[in-house]
């Protein structure tokens, strides 16, 4: 059964680390987009909120046809100590039966394990089984700081057993 990663990045960080994950492991890969304006200054506050009462919100694409994999990644920035509300939308529409699932969530500073644990609870709500997860703090990191911190965490890991 295949792999595949399915992300969403707001300002390309989780991007970063999703594609060199993908890379690495050689697994298919997806973005999620939100409909809703997020980039603006002002945004931050709303979008905070959002997430923190896991208000739904529109995406691209509604759902992924997970029928062909069995092992899925969801990877998220942390807003407000929980996954963005485009993950948690995107999660809630997926049939997660069976699946094996690793999590992850880039950060700051915080917030990153009670994003994933918020995640955690919903996929397995859903039939799946998280096998791994882990946060990526980003702050103040190039993209090539980023690149080399998520080729070390795959390795760590050793999260080539999982795919494929
Ligand atoms: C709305 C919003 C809320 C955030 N809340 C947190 C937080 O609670 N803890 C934290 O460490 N970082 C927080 N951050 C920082 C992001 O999690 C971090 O920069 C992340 O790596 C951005 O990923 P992206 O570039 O893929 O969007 C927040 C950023 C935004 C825009």
């Amino acid at each position: 059964m295949k792999t595949i990663i399915i992300y969403y990045s707001e300002s390309k960080k989780t991007k970063i680390v999703a594609e060199t994950l993908s890379h690495e492991l050689e697994t298919d890969i997806i973005r999620i987009k939100d409909k809703k304006k997020r980039n603006r200054f002002m945004d931050k506050i709303t979008s905070s909120i959002d997430a923190f009462r896991e208000n739904k919100t529109e995406i691209f694409p509604e759902k992924v046809d997970l029928e062909e994999y069995g092992m899925v990644y969801f990877g998220t920035p942390t807003w407000a100590g929980k996954p963005a509300p485009a993950i948690i939308t995107l999660i809630d529409n997926c049939n997660l039966q069976g699946k094996d699932i690793v999590l992850f969530a880039t950060m700051n500073g915080s917030g990153g394990r009670s994003a994933i644990k918020r995640m955690e609870e919903k996929v397995n709500v859903r039939g799946a089984r998280v096998v791994e997860s882990f946060t990526v703090r980003t702050k103040d990191k190039t993209p090539g700081q980023l690149q080399e911190d998520s080729e070390n965490i795959a390795k760590l890991l050793d999260l080539s057993l999982f795919s494929n």
